[in-house]
Formats: structure tokens, C-alpha cells, sequence
């Protein structure tokens, strides 16, 4: 392993430090933009919604997991790869979450997994966190669990704020190194950041979580199917690839492309 990069216990010391910079990335090119820029890069299973237009996270399988992890490995250098366990991969018992975090660790050199759930999950990431197995849990609106919750919804209004707090608890107790808090409301996202000794990261929770994490899709304007409130867009390439893809139907229907210095002479020149 390169010495550069970070690890889970890095990310843990950064509690009440500068904020941790997180995004997703799926493919080499992208983990290579992101790479200088972000502590923590998490192959995310937004992966089935993003890039293979899947309607949620609940389809996505092990294999696809591994084969995004390959390709993200090849592009990072510095910062920790976290993988997502999918849907139906851990939730059965300890052993199976083992056998598929030994999978995702050694297939694609992934630092740490994450994976949903609080309570429910907390004998789990202590059996992992045991064996080897960093793990970055994932609390409040959990994507995989859609079905159940009814929909992309906040969690932690009223009585709800209780059960967000014993997740927060339960999964910092069992080991987890970080955790991150999705949709969980501003006032409690940023009490649970206040209580815990492990770095809370932020999606659509609070600007005072340790960290924030987005789709970078999101971020770059690419993915356009919906747009939650929480993502703040920093470009508009899927904009700009819509004008560009334009721009070539209609050099090509016109006979502009390819020009002179695209196509090739009998005589060689020196660039080829
Ligand atoms: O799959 C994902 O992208 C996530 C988020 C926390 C960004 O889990």
C-alpha cells in the first residue's frame, strides 16, 4: 500500500478537525479527478441508480460492487476507497457480512466498507471491526431500506429523533470508525456530532457533521433523472455534454468532421 494513503484510522483521528471531504466515484477517470481533492472516496451503491439507471439501490449485487472497486482503485492514490456492502450481501448474519467484506477488501483493495443500519447492524460491525474489517456505517435515511421507509424520507422529527440517537450510539459502541448521517435533521445530526468520539459525515444532515459526503454526479451536474434538495450542483457538465454531442450531429450532417488535421494523407506527417 502507498504510504500516502489515508487510512480508517486517519479518518477516526479527524474528529472536531478540518472537515473530511468525501464523494462517490464509480470509474477510474472520475476517481482520478477526485482523488487530489477528497480524504475519502466511496464507491457507493448510487452506483445502480447512477450509472446503470437502476430505480434504486435495492438491485445492486456484490459482483457489480467488486467490479466499480477495481475500476476506482486503479484511479486513487491518497485518499481511503470505502465500498458499499449492497443490499442483501450482510444483512443475514455476521458470518455472511464477513464473507462479503473479505470479498470487497481483498478483490479490490477497498480500505474500509460501509454499510446501513444502526442498531440492528451493531453485532455485525462489532464481528467485522473484530476480524479485520473497517467499518464506515451509515445511519438516518438508509437508500437500501426505501421499501420499508416509504420513500426518500428525513428522519429524526419528533419521536423519531430517539431511535436516530441509539443508532448513532449503537454503531460508534460496536466500532464503527466514522458514520454517516443521511437526511437526519440539522438540530439532531448536529447533537449526535456533538455526543460521539467518531466523525459523523453529512448528507443532507448538517454543516456541522466532521464531514460531507455527495454523489459527485450530483455535484457535476451529470445525473439529471431528479435532483434532491441536499446536492448541491457545482457544474453543469450533463448540460454542456448535451451541447457538445449536439455540436458534433451537426458538424457530421454537414460535412465539417472530420477536418483535414483529423483524417490521414498517403504522405506520413509527423504527428500521427
Ligand atoms: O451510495 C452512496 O452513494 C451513498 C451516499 C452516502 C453518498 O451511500
Amino acid at each position: 500500500m502507498n504510504a500516502a494513503v489515508l487510512t480508517p484510522p486517519d479518518i477516526r483521528a479527524r474528529k472536531g478537525g478540518e472537515p473530511l471531504v468525501c464523494l462517490t466515484a464509480y470509474t477510474t477517470p472520475v476517481a482520478k479527478l477526485v482523488d487530489p481533492y477528497c480524504d475519502v472516496v466511496l464507491v457507493g451503491d448510487s452506483v445502480g441508480m447512477v450509472l446503470h439507471g437502476l430505480p434504486s439501490t435495492v438491485p445492486v449485487s456484490l459482483d457489480m460492487m467488486v467490479l466499480h472497486g477495481q475500476a476506482v482503485r486503479r484511479g486513487l492514490s491518497r485518499a481511503l476507497m470505502v465500498v458499499d456492502l449492497p443490499f442483501g450481501s450482510y444483512e443475514e448474519s455476521p458470518a455472511q457480512a464477513f464473507r462479503s467484506a473479505a470479498r470487497l477488501l481483498g478483490e479490490t483493495e477497498a480500505g474500509a466498507v460501509k454499510l446501513e443500519g444502526g442498531v440492528a447492524m451493531a453485532d455485525t460491525i462489532r464481528f467485522l471491526n473484530l476480524r479485520g474489517v473497517p467499518v464506515m456505517a451509515h445511519i438516518g435515511l438508509t437508500p437500501q431500506a426505501v421499501n420499508q421507509f416509504g420513500g426518500y424520507k428525513v428522519q429524526g422529527r419528533g419521536d423519531q429523533a430517539t431511535l436516530v440517537r441509539q443508532d448513532a450510539v449503537a454503531v460508534a459502541e460496536a466500532g464503527a470508525f466514522a458514520v454517516v448521517l443521511e437526511k437526519v435533521t440539522d438540530p439532531l445530526a448536529r447533537d449526535i456530532t456533538a455526543d460521539l468520539k467518531i466523525p459523523t459525515i453529512g448528507i443532507g444532515a448538517s454543516p456541522a457533521c466532521d464531514g460531507q459526503i455527495l454523489v459527485v454526479d450530483d455535484v457535476l451536474g451529470l445525473f439529471t433523472d431528479f435532483k434532491p434538495r441536499f446536492a448541491k450542483r457545482y457544474a453543469e457538465l450533463g448540460r454542456m455534454a448535451d451541447a457538445a454531442i449536439a455540436a458534433y450531429r451537426d458538424d457530421v450532417r454537414a460535412r465539417r468532421f472530420p477536418g483535414e488535421e483529423h483524417v490521414f494523407g498517403d504522405a506520413p506527417r509527423t504527428k500521427a
